[in-house]
């Protein structure tokens, strides 16, 4: 199988055929690891990693990830880099070009990954902007796959911030059929733009009331009430208490309802330990499959996936 694009931004790059193919070879990914079928589908290939901002699952499955496709991950921290000292994200994007077969960035502003991905001549990745986190929402869907049996017509509650986690979120609905409640305060729902591309293939309803958004729903999601990008955490007296996810929230979803979170997570905040910690929380598993849903991308952008 192969990819129509060679950047992922957002997730709107795909159609649901393809994102559909991503959560499949994600799995075949797993089951290839555990059975030791695994292969060196990126021997001698070379990962770029730029990161503006701190990182542990996204360095570490991506560095992994490559590793364990036969290929190679640098880690570059933008303040090491002569970006810290005025050089230009095209000079870098076309620099980094001419050496590594792929570029993943962890970046600030939305526009940043999107003029590294104008200017790069190989697949770019985006692995979190203060917009949209599309890796996240990979890992996210394959566990609802894992944990579901299917995607359409599962209902997602995602309550706290509109915040990147969030927006992607919604590309993955739309993507498989899923629907979604979003409660927020009125400040905080996720973008506009993102809201109006997912309500053309799927059911997003937004509401300032976590209950009704969690009522009848088979997964809940979170995220911190705090992002990397947050930096004064203004939005977090918006949030706490009342859009926590805790044991009364857990109560009006479905019996089999799971819980899932990107983390890092502050307990007692956005999440209470009895739900993150309790039996209903799939987050290992949903941390777990960053690095095989990012080995399927990374083999389908760099054109050595195999037929599955
Ligand atoms: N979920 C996630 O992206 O985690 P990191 O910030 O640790 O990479
Ligand atoms: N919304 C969080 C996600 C961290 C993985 C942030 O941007 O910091």
């Amino acid at each position: 199988m192969s990819l129509s694009t060679r950047q992922i931004l957002t997730l709107g790059e795909l159609d649901s055929s393809e994102f559909d193919g991503i959560l499949r070879l994600s799995m075949q990914m797993k089951k290839d690891l555990a059975t030791g079928a695994a292969h060196h589908l990126l021997k001698n290939k070379t990962l770029a990693m730029i990161f503006q901002k701190p990182s542990t699952r996204t360095r570490i499955s991506f560095e992994v990830g490559m590793y364990q496709l036969g290929g190679h991950a640098i880690n570059l921290s933008s303040g090491d880099m002569q970006l810290s000292r005025g050089e230009s994200i095209a000079d870098t994007a076309r620099t980094i070009s001419r050496y590594a077969d792929c570029l993943m960035a962890r970046v600030y502003d939305h526009d940043q990954i999107e003029a590294l991905a104008k200017h790069s001549t190989i697949p770019v990745i985006n692995g979190l902007s203060n917009t949209f986190h599309p890796c996240q929402t990979l890992a996210d869907f394959v566990t609802m796959l894992e944990r579901k049996g299917s995607l359409r017509g599962l209902h997602i509650a995602w309550i706290g911030d509109g915040n990147n986690v969030c927006n992607s979120m919604m590309y993955g609905a739309a993507l498989s059929g899923a629907t979604m409640s979003i409660a927020t305060p009125a400040g905080l729902r996720p973008s506009a733009q993102a809201l109006r591309d997912a309500s053309k293939l799927t059911t997003i309803d937004l509401t300032t009331d976590p209950t009704k958004a969690a009522a009848g729903a088979d997964v809940i999601a979170t995220d911190t009430f705090k992002s990397i990008h947050d930096s004064g955490g203004v939005n977090e007296d918006k949030l706490f208490p009342k859009y926590q996810v805790s044991d009364a929230t857990m109560s009006v979803a479905e019996p089999d309802a799971i819980f899932l979170h990107c983390l890092p997570a502050t307990r007692g905040r956005e999440v209470t330990s009895s739900v993150i910690d309790g039996p209903q929380s799939a987050v290992w598993d949903e941390a777990e499959n960053r690095l095989h849903s990012q080995k399927a991308l990374l083999a389908l952008l760099m054109g050595a996936a195999p037929d599955i």
